[in-house]
Protein backbone atom coordinates (compact mmCIF):
# COMPACT_ATOMS: atom_id res chain seq x y z
CA UNK A 1 0.00 0.00 0.00
CA UNK A 2 1.37 3.53 -0.70
CA UNK A 3 2.21 6.30 1.86
CA UNK A 4 -1.03 7.79 0.36
CA UNK A 5 -3.46 4.89 0.17
CA UNK A 6 -2.27 4.01 3.61
CA UNK A 7 -2.89 7.61 4.86
CA UNK A 8 -6.32 8.12 3.29
CA UNK A 9 -6.99 4.88 5.14
CA UNK A 10 -6.19 5.37 8.25
CA UNK A 11 -8.13 8.84 8.00
CA UNK A 12 -11.43 6.71 6.68
CA UNK A 13 -10.63 4.28 9.60
CA UNK A 14 -10.61 7.18 12.25
CA UNK A 15 -14.01 8.37 11.25
CA UNK A 16 -15.39 5.19 11.15
CA UNK A 17 -14.29 4.51 14.22
CA UNK A 18 -15.51 7.82 15.72
CA UNK A 19 -19.27 6.92 14.27
CA UNK A 20 -19.03 3.27 15.67
CA UNK A 21 -17.24 4.63 19.14
CA UNK A 22 -20.62 7.12 19.75
CA UNK A 23 -22.90 4.18 18.60
CA UNK A 24 -21.29 1.79 21.53
CA UNK A 25 -21.23 4.97 23.49
CA UNK A 26 -25.17 5.03 23.19
CA UNK A 27 -25.98 1.48 23.17
CA UNK A 28 -27.78 0.59 26.71
CA UNK A 29 -26.80 -2.58 27.12
CA UNK A 30 -25.95 -3.88 30.59
CA UNK A 31 -22.78 -3.58 31.85
CA UNK A 32 -20.63 -6.48 31.77
CA UNK A 33 -18.57 -7.46 35.11
CA UNK A 34 -16.47 -4.72 34.67
CA UNK A 35 -14.25 -4.84 38.22
CA UNK A 36 -10.90 -3.03 37.86
CA UNK A 37 -8.29 -5.52 36.92
CA UNK A 38 -4.74 -4.64 36.65
CA UNK A 39 -2.55 -6.94 34.32
CA UNK A 40 1.46 -6.34 32.88
CA UNK A 41 0.97 -4.31 29.40
CA UNK A 42 3.10 -5.44 26.68
CA UNK A 43 4.74 -2.44 25.75
CA UNK A 44 6.10 -2.11 29.23
CA UNK A 45 7.63 -4.98 28.22
CA UNK A 46 9.68 -4.24 25.23
CA UNK A 47 13.00 -2.40 24.81
CA UNK A 48 12.42 0.89 23.32
CA UNK A 49 14.13 0.38 19.76
CA UNK A 50 11.66 -3.00 19.19
CA UNK A 51 10.10 -2.03 15.68
CA UNK A 52 6.55 -3.10 17.28
CA UNK A 53 7.00 -0.71 20.54
CA UNK A 54 8.00 2.43 17.88
CA UNK A 55 4.74 1.49 16.32
CA UNK A 56 2.62 1.13 19.16
CA UNK A 57 4.26 4.42 20.53
CA UNK A 58 2.81 5.95 17.24
CA UNK A 59 -0.67 4.15 17.32
CA UNK A 60 -0.67 5.80 21.18
CA UNK A 61 -0.65 9.35 19.54
CA UNK A 62 -3.81 8.00 17.24
CA UNK A 63 -5.68 6.74 20.23
CA UNK A 64 -4.46 10.02 22.83
CA UNK A 65 -6.34 12.01 20.01
CA UNK A 66 -9.18 9.87 19.54
CA UNK A 67 -9.76 9.84 22.91
CA UNK A 68 -9.22 13.70 23.38
CA UNK A 69 -7.10 13.73 26.31
CA UNK A 70 -4.91 16.75 25.74
CA UNK A 71 -8.13 18.89 25.19
CA UNK A 72 -9.48 17.21 28.76
CA UNK A 73 -6.36 17.87 30.67
CA UNK A 74 -5.83 21.30 29.45
CA UNK A 75 -9.26 22.52 29.99
CA UNK A 76 -9.18 20.95 33.72
CA UNK A 77 -6.14 22.61 34.51
CA UNK A 78 -6.12 25.90 33.41
CA UNK A 79 -9.53 25.89 35.37
CA UNK A 80 -7.62 24.78 38.85
CA UNK A 81 -5.18 27.01 37.94
CA UNK A 82 -7.65 29.72 38.24
CA UNK A 83 -5.80 31.77 35.98
CA UNK A 84 -2.42 31.63 37.23
CA UNK A 85 0.06 31.23 34.59
CA UNK A 86 2.25 27.79 35.97
CA UNK A 87 6.10 27.43 35.18
CA UNK A 88 7.06 24.32 36.40
CA UNK A 89 5.53 20.89 35.44
CA UNK A 90 6.19 16.64 35.73
CA UNK A 91 4.36 14.45 33.75
CA UNK A 92 4.66 10.70 35.34
CA UNK A 93 4.74 7.58 32.73
CA UNK A 94 5.40 10.46 29.63
CA UNK A 95 6.24 8.18 27.23
CA UNK A 96 8.00 9.14 23.97
CA UNK A 97 6.86 13.33 25.58
CA UNK A 98 3.91 13.47 22.30
CA UNK A 99 1.54 13.81 24.82
CA UNK A 100 2.88 16.65 26.88
CA UNK A 101 3.94 18.53 23.49
CA UNK A 102 0.18 18.08 22.47
CA UNK A 103 -0.78 19.50 26.03
CA UNK A 104 2.16 22.40 25.54
CA UNK A 105 0.06 23.29 22.44
CA UNK A 106 -2.61 24.05 23.89
CA UNK A 107 -1.59 25.94 27.44
CA UNK A 108 1.70 27.72 25.91
CA UNK A 109 -0.43 30.76 25.09
CA UNK A 110 -1.47 31.03 28.65
CA UNK A 111 1.40 29.58 30.07
CA UNK A 112 4.56 30.51 28.12
CA UNK A 113 8.34 29.44 29.35
CA UNK A 114 7.33 26.45 31.17
CA UNK A 115 9.76 23.55 32.09
CA UNK A 116 8.55 20.57 32.37
CA UNK A 117 9.88 17.41 33.42
CA UNK A 118 9.31 13.72 31.43
CA UNK A 119 9.55 10.78 33.81
CA UNK A 120 9.56 7.33 32.37
CA UNK A 121 11.55 4.18 32.54
CA UNK A 122 12.38 4.75 29.07
CA UNK A 123 14.02 7.22 27.84
CA UNK A 124 12.45 7.73 24.05
CA UNK A 125 11.39 11.73 23.96
CA UNK A 126 13.83 12.36 21.02
CA UNK A 127 15.54 15.68 19.48
CA UNK A 128 12.22 16.90 16.93
CA UNK A 129 9.58 16.45 20.41
CA UNK A 130 12.46 18.36 22.23
CA UNK A 131 12.60 20.97 19.57
CA UNK A 132 9.22 21.54 19.56
CA UNK A 133 9.27 22.35 23.04
CA UNK A 134 11.48 24.74 22.42
CA UNK A 135 9.36 25.97 19.83
CA UNK A 136 6.73 26.92 22.10
CA UNK A 137 9.42 28.40 24.46
CA UNK A 138 8.95 25.21 26.91
CA UNK A 139 12.00 23.50 27.86
CA UNK A 140 11.61 19.74 28.29
CA UNK A 141 14.10 17.84 30.75
CA UNK A 142 13.31 13.72 30.25
CA UNK A 143 14.44 11.65 33.16
CA UNK A 144 14.80 7.95 32.49
CA UNK A 145 13.60 6.53 35.87
CA UNK A 146 10.84 4.87 38.02
CA UNK A 147 8.01 6.95 38.91
CA UNK A 148 8.19 5.35 42.35
CA UNK A 149 12.31 5.85 42.81
CA UNK A 150 12.04 9.25 40.92
CA UNK A 151 9.52 10.55 43.54
CA UNK A 152 10.90 9.56 46.72
CA UNK A 153 14.39 10.10 46.06
CA UNK A 154 14.16 13.90 43.56
CA UNK A 155 15.58 16.85 45.76
CA UNK A 156 13.84 18.96 43.17
CA UNK A 157 11.91 21.86 44.61
CA UNK A 158 7.94 21.15 44.86
CA UNK A 159 6.26 21.97 41.08
CA UNK A 160 3.15 23.60 40.48
CA UNK A 161 1.34 21.05 38.56
CA UNK A 162 1.96 16.66 37.71
CA UNK A 163 0.49 15.36 35.61
CA UNK A 164 -0.22 11.56 34.18
CA UNK A 165 -1.76 10.24 31.14
CA UNK A 166 -3.00 6.71 30.45
CA UNK A 167 -0.47 5.80 33.06
CA UNK A 168 -2.04 5.46 36.67
CA UNK A 169 -4.08 2.42 35.11
CA UNK A 170 -0.77 0.56 35.34
CA UNK A 171 -1.21 0.03 38.89
CA UNK A 172 -3.22 -1.47 41.52
CA UNK A 173 -4.79 0.37 44.27
CA UNK A 174 -2.00 -0.80 46.65
CA UNK A 175 0.77 1.06 44.46
CA UNK A 176 -1.60 3.68 43.18
CA UNK A 177 -2.33 4.82 46.92
CA UNK A 178 1.70 4.89 47.41
CA UNK A 179 1.87 7.17 44.20
CA UNK A 180 -0.61 9.79 44.93
CA UNK A 181 0.93 10.15 48.41
CA UNK A 182 4.19 10.60 46.89
CA UNK A 183 2.78 13.21 43.70
CA UNK A 184 0.91 14.89 46.67
CA UNK A 185 3.59 16.00 48.36
CA UNK A 186 5.74 16.84 45.21
CA UNK A 187 2.62 19.44 44.07
CA UNK A 188 -0.54 21.73 44.76
CA UNK A 189 -1.92 20.27 41.48
CA UNK A 190 -2.08 16.89 39.89
CA UNK A 191 -3.97 16.16 37.00
CA UNK A 192 -4.89 12.66 35.19
CA UNK A 193 -6.42 11.50 32.25
CA UNK A 194 -7.21 7.78 32.39
CA UNK A 195 -8.88 5.25 30.17
CA UNK A 196 -12.87 5.16 31.46
CA UNK A 197 -13.88 1.05 32.51
CA UNK A 198 -17.05 0.90 30.98
CA UNK A 199 -18.61 -1.05 28.43
CA UNK A 200 -18.60 1.13 25.02
CA UNK A 201 -14.88 1.84 25.71
CA UNK A 202 -14.62 -1.62 26.17
CA UNK A 203 -15.86 -2.55 22.92
CA UNK A 204 -14.24 0.18 21.22
CA UNK A 205 -11.22 -0.95 22.63
CA UNK A 206 -11.58 -3.83 20.93
CA UNK A 207 -12.09 -1.77 17.03
CA UNK A 208 -8.53 -0.41 17.19
CA UNK A 209 -7.70 -2.68 14.24
CA UNK A 210 -9.85 0.14 12.25
CA UNK A 211 -7.15 2.73 13.18
CA UNK A 212 -4.38 0.41 11.84
CA UNK A 213 -3.21 -0.28 15.40
CA UNK A 214 -0.69 -2.87 16.01
CA UNK A 215 -1.52 -6.33 17.61
CA UNK A 216 0.56 -4.45 21.15
CA UNK A 217 -1.68 -1.34 21.08
CA UNK A 218 -4.69 -3.77 20.88
CA UNK A 219 -3.90 -6.12 23.42
CA UNK A 220 -2.67 -2.80 25.57
CA UNK A 221 -6.21 -0.75 25.00
CA UNK A 222 -8.33 -3.86 26.16
CA UNK A 223 -5.99 -4.17 29.02
CA UNK A 224 -5.99 -0.48 29.89
CA UNK A 225 -10.00 -0.06 29.90
CA UNK A 226 -10.22 -2.91 32.51
CA UNK A 227 -7.48 -1.49 34.27
CA UNK A 228 -9.37 1.83 33.64
CA UNK A 229 -11.02 3.88 36.12
CA UNK A 230 -14.96 4.75 37.22
CA UNK A 231 -16.77 6.44 39.79
CA UNK A 232 -15.06 8.31 42.83
CA UNK A 233 -12.03 5.10 42.87
CA UNK A 234 -9.04 7.73 42.14
CA UNK A 235 -10.83 10.40 45.05
CA UNK A 236 -10.97 6.92 47.26
CA UNK A 237 -7.26 6.45 47.06
CA UNK A 238 -5.81 10.63 47.17
CA UNK A 239 -4.68 11.18 50.65
CA UNK A 240 -7.24 12.94 52.64
CA UNK A 241 -8.25 15.10 55.25
CA UNK A 242 -10.07 17.32 53.25
CA UNK A 243 -7.18 19.65 52.54
CA UNK A 244 -7.34 18.75 49.00
CA UNK A 245 -10.40 19.96 46.30
CA UNK A 246 -11.41 16.57 44.20
CA UNK A 247 -12.82 16.00 40.98
CA UNK A 248 -13.13 13.46 39.17
CA UNK A 249 -15.74 12.44 36.57
CA UNK A 250 -16.31 10.92 33.09
CA UNK A 251 -14.76 12.34 30.10
CA UNK A 252 -15.06 12.71 26.72
CA UNK A 253 -16.52 9.68 24.86
CA UNK A 254 -14.05 6.93 26.44
CA UNK A 255 -11.89 9.20 29.24
CA UNK A 256 -12.20 9.67 33.27
CA UNK A 257 -10.47 12.28 34.62
CA UNK A 258 -9.24 13.05 38.10
CA UNK A 259 -8.08 16.30 39.35
CA UNK A 260 -6.44 17.18 43.14
CA UNK A 261 -5.60 20.75 44.17
CA UNK A 262 -4.78 22.13 47.67
CA UNK A 263 -6.33 24.17 49.58
CA UNK A 264 -4.69 26.67 50.39
CA UNK A 265 -2.20 26.24 47.79
CA UNK A 266 0.83 25.32 49.89
CA UNK A 267 4.00 27.28 49.86
C1 LIG B 1 0.51 3.82 27.98
S1 LIG B 1 2.05 4.62 28.04
C2 LIG B 1 1.52 6.31 28.13
C3 LIG B 1 2.59 7.27 27.67
C4 LIG B 1 2.14 8.74 27.64
N1 LIG B 1 1.71 9.22 28.92
C5 LIG B 1 1.07 8.94 26.61
O1 LIG B 1 -0.05 9.31 26.95
O2 LIG B 1 1.36 8.74 25.41
C6 LIG B 1 2.57 4.30 29.69
C7 LIG B 1 4.02 4.71 29.95
O3 LIG B 1 4.32 4.44 31.32
C8 LIG B 1 5.67 4.03 31.39
N2 LIG B 1 5.81 3.33 32.68
C9 LIG B 1 5.16 2.21 33.11
N3 LIG B 1 5.48 1.92 34.38
C10 LIG B 1 6.35 2.90 34.78
C11 LIG B 1 7.02 3.18 36.01
N4 LIG B 1 6.87 2.40 37.09
N5 LIG B 1 7.84 4.26 36.07
C12 LIG B 1 8.00 5.07 34.99
N6 LIG B 1 7.38 4.87 33.80
C13 LIG B 1 6.56 3.79 33.70
C14 LIG B 1 5.89 3.19 30.18
O4 LIG B 1 7.26 3.14 29.82
C15 LIG B 1 5.05 3.97 29.14
O5 LIG B 1 5.82 4.90 28.44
Amino acid sequence: MSRLAAAEWRKNGARLFTVIARILQNSTDAPANMNRRVEPELLDALPANDPRAIRSRLDLRRVNALMGNAGVIARAVLQASGGLPLRQLVDLGAGDGAFMLRLAKRLSPAWPNVEVTLVDRQDIVNAETRREFEALSWSARSVAADVFDWLSRTTDPRVDLVTANLFLHHFADPALRRLMELASGRTNCFAACEPRRYPAALRASQWLWLLGCNSITRHDAVASVRAGFDGPELSALWPGNGSWRLREEAAGLFSHLFVGNARPPRK
